[in-house]
C-alpha cells in the first residue's frame, strides 16, 4: 500500500507505512518488551533503595495508577490516530484539531529524550552482557560478597570493557531495528517475557528461602513517609514514566502500529500491570538478598550486580540460573531499546526518505558516541560534573525525571484539553461511557495537575 506520510488527513489513514502489529497479543508483547527493561529489573530496585523503601514504592505505585495508566492510553490512542512518527502524528493530529502546528516539537523532545536515555542504557545493558560472559566462566561460583563487589568494581574502573560491551549492545539494538517492525521487534520480544517471569519467580523463591525475605518485604512494603521529600516524590513520578516507556513517543511509535479493532484501553491496563509485577517480584527477589549479605540499599546503580550474583553463586544450578538471567536480562533491555531509537527512524525514513538501515546507522552512530562519555564517567571522568551531578546521573535526571514528565503533561494537555472529545472518544471505541468519562476526567484533570505540582514543588516555588 503507498500513500502520501505527511499532510493527509488523518482518517484517511489505514495503517502505517512502516507495517503493522499482526495482532492484538502482539501488540501486547511489544509494549510490554518496551516498558519491562532495566527499569523493572536495574532500577526500580536501586532508587527504591535510595529513598528509603516503602514510601516510595507507594508514591510510584501511585503515579502508575493516577497519572501513568491515563497517559499510556492517551499515548497509544494518539498514535492509532495520527500512524506516523511521533513528530509527524503530533503535526497532523494538531492540524485535525485545528491546533498550532508547534506540538510537532512534542515529537522532537521524545525523539531527543529517547536518543539521550538509549545513550546510558545501552552502557547499562552493557554491563548485563559482561555479567553474561562472567556467569558462563563461572566467576560467581562460591564467591562471597567482598569478592562480587570487587569483580563489579573492576568492571567500572574499565572503560574499554563498558565500551566494548555497550558497542556490541547498541549494535544488537541497530540490526533488530533495521529489519523492521514485524520481523525484527515482534520475533525478539515473544518468548522473551514469559521467561523473564518464570526465572523471577524463581528467584523469588530463592530470596524466600533466606532468613531476610521478611525484613526485605517490609523494606519494600512499609511505608515510613519521613524518608520522602520533593526530589524523592520527582524520581518516583519520573519512575512511572520511564518504567512505562511514556512521555516520549515509544508507545506512541508502537501505537501507530496498532490495527484499528483492537481495545486501547484494556492492553493499556494489562501491559502496566505486567510491568509492574515485574519490578516488584524484582524488589521481593533482591532486598532479602542485599539484607543477608549486609550490603546497603542505597549502594546504587551497582545494586543488582553487587547482590545478584552472590545468589547464583551459592545456589544449586546457580551457574544455569544465573547465566539464563543475565541473559534475559540483555534481552529484556534489547526489547527497550528498540522502541528507545524507534520514534527516531521512523522520523528519518517518512520526512528524509533514506532507507530504514541509513536511518539506524546514522541514530546507532550519534546514541553510540554520547554512550562512550556515559561509560568514561564511571571512571576516567568521574570528576566531570556538571550541576552537580557526573554525565550519567545528569543524563538519568534530565531525561527521566524532567523531559518524560514534561512529554507526558504534554500527551495529557493535547488528549484532554486540544483533541476533540467525539475523535478520542471514537478512537478509544470504549464499550462503556462511564468508562470515557473516567479516562477523560484522568487525562483532563488529574494527571497534568498532579505533573505539574510535582514540577512546581521541586522546583521551590511551593
Ligand atoms: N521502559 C524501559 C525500562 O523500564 O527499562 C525504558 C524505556 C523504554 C524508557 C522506552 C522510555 C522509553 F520510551
Amino acid at each position: 500500500m503507498s500513500f502520501k506520510t505527511t499532510g493527509v488527513s488523518v482518517t484517511q489513514k489505514i495503517t502505517s507505512q512502516h507495517g503493522e502489529w499482526s495482532s492484538r497479543f502482539a501488540f501486547i508483547l511489544a509494549a510490554t518488551g518496551s516498558a519491562v527493561g532495566l527499569g523493572n529489573i536495574w532500577k526500580f530496585p536501586y532508587i527504591t533503595g535510595e529513598n528509603g523503601g516503602g514510601a516510595f514504592v507507594i508514591v510510584y505505585l501511585l503515579c502508575v495508577v493516577a497519572i501513568g495508566i491515563p497517559i499510556m492510553i492517551a499515548e497509544t490512542m494518539l498514535g492509532r490516530r495520527g500512524r506516523e512518527s511521533p513528530i509527524n502524528t503530533m503535526a497532523s493530529l494538531a492540524t485535525e484539531a485545528k491546533a498550532h502546528k508547534n506540538w510537532r516539537y512534542l515529537g522532537w523532545m521524545g525523539v531527543i529524550a529517547g536518543f539521550l536515555i538509549l545513550s546510558y542504557y545501552s552502557v547499562i545493558a552493557g554491563w548485563a552482557l559482561s555479567y553474561v560472559g562472567k556467569s558462563f566462566v563461572g566467576s560467581f561460583s562460591g564467591e562471597d560478597a567482598s569478592t562480587i563487589s570487587a569483580i563489579f568494581s573492576d568492571l567500572m574502573n574499565s572503560p574499554v570493557e563498558q565500551i566494548f560491551w555497550h558497542s556490541i549492545f547498541m549494535l544488537a539494538t541497530m540490526l533488530i531495528v533495521a529489519r523492521g517492525v514485524k520481523s525484527g521487534l515482534e520475533t525478539a520480544v515473544r518468548f522473551l517475557i514469559p521467561t523473564l517471569f518464570v526465572l523471577l519467580i524463581l528467584l523469588v523463591g530463592y530470596a524466600m528461602s533466606t532468613d531476610f525475605y521478611k525484613q526485605g518485604l517490609s523494606f519494600l512494603f512499609s511505608p515510613d513517609f519521613s524518608e520522602i521529600d520533593a526530589d524523592a516524590v520527582l524520581t518516583a513520578m519520573g519512575h512511572a514514566f520511564f518504567t512505562l516507556s511514556l512521555g516520549m513517543g515509544a508507545i506512541m511509535v508502537y501505537g501507530s502500529y496498532l490495527p484499528k479493532n483492537i481495545s486501547i484501553a484494556k492492553t493499556s491496563i494489562i501491559i502496566a500491570g505486567a510491568d509492574t509485577l515485574v519490578a516488584l517480584l524484582a524488589g521481593i527477589a533482591i532486598f532479602p538478598l542485599v539484607f543477608a549479605n549486609g550490603l546497603e540499599p542505597s549502594a546504587g546503580p551497582g545494586l543488582i550486580f553487587q547482590t545478584l550474583p552472590i545468589a547464583f553463586g551459592h545456589m544449586s544450578g546457580g551457574w544455569l540460573f544465573g547465566l539464563l538471567f543475565f541473559i534475559l536480562l540483555v534481552l529484556a533491555a534489547l526489547s527497550s531499546s528498540i522502541s528507545l531509537i524507534e520514534p527516531a527512524v521512523a522520523f528519518l525514513v517518512e520526512n528524509k526518505k533514506i532507507a530504514r538501515t541509513k536511518a539506524c546507522i546514522v541514530m546507532g552512530f550519534s546514541t553510540w558516541a554520547v554512550g562512550v562519555t556515559v561509560a568514561l564517567s564511571f571512571n576516567v571522568w568521574s570528576d566531570v560534573s556538571i550541576f552537580g551531578k557526573d554525565i550519567f546521573n545528569l543524563l538519568d535526571y534530565i531525561t527521566a525525571n524532567l523531559m518524560l514528565p514534561l512529554g507526558g503533561l504534554c500527551i495529557a494537555i493535547f488528549a484532554g484539553w486540544i483533541m476533540k472529545p467525539e475523535h478520542s472518544a471514537a478512537e478509544l471505541d470504549l464499550p462503556d461511557t462511564n468508562y470515557f468519562k473516567i479516562w477523560k476526567f484522568l487525562i483532563t484533570y488529574v494527571a497534568p495537575t498532579a505533573v505539574f505540582i510535582v514540577f512546581v514543588h521541586v522546583i521551590g516555588i511551593i
